[in-house]
């Protein structure tokens, strides 16, 4: 079998370019019929979703924007925890219709603690699109509107997901080695 070896790691091929481009079809028509007329705002997460924001985007056929942002992790002043921040939102998002993108949901936390943040800012609406989910390594319940791909509970690289920065770099998606 074909082997990836991303710094000192071995993944096998697990998703294909085919598989992959045929999932985002389908999500893509289902945004581009729930969202006519009301102009969405996508707010791609990065890095690791800037592949999946790419194609995505490039599948819509609606009037829409994107904008991608970053964020930053670390803890608090007080002892309470992690705190997470965006950078680059610049877009005001009051009164539109969100779509956020990921690349993976794995625990739940980055976005369990993020979305707050852009419901703050009383948007119009917000749905979530991922391209993989780990629903057994999910703990918080976040309603995931969206979803390409439902994978097993196993370290995935490739299109955009990254081992320690390394193994973004391919079309396909591969897993660790077992
Ligand atoms: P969560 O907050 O646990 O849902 O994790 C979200 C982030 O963890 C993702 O946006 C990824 O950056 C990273 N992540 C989780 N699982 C994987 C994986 O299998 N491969 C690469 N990155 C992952
Ligand atoms: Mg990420």
């Amino acid at each position: 079998m074909r082997e990836l070896k991303v710094l000192d790691k071995t993944f096998v091929p697990f998703l294909s370019q085919e598989t992959i481009q045929e999932k985002i079809k389908e999500v893509a028509a289902s945004i581009n019929k729930e969202y006519q007329g009301k102009k969405p705002l996508f707010v791609a997460i990065l890095n690791g979703s800037f592949m999946f924001a790419a194609d995505l985007f490039k599948e819509i056929t609606i009037d829409a924007e994107i904008c991608f942002i970053k964020l930053a992790s670390y803890k608090g002043t007080q002892s309470t925890g992690h705190v997470i921040t965006a950078i680059g939102l610049d877009s005001n998002i009051t009164d539109r219709h969100l779509i956020v993108v990921e690349d993976i949901i794995d625990t739940g936390n980055t976005l369990h603690s993020f979305l707050p943040q852009l419901l703050n800012q009383q948007p119009a609406s917000l749905k979530i699109a991922t391209l993989l989910h780990k629903p057994e390594a999910t703990v918080h319940p976040l309603t995931i509107d969206y979803c390409c791909i439902s994978i097993p509970n196993k370290f995935v690289v490739g299109y955009g997901l990254d081992y320690d920065g390394f193994g973004r770099n391919s079309k396909e998606i591969f897993q660790l080695k077992s």
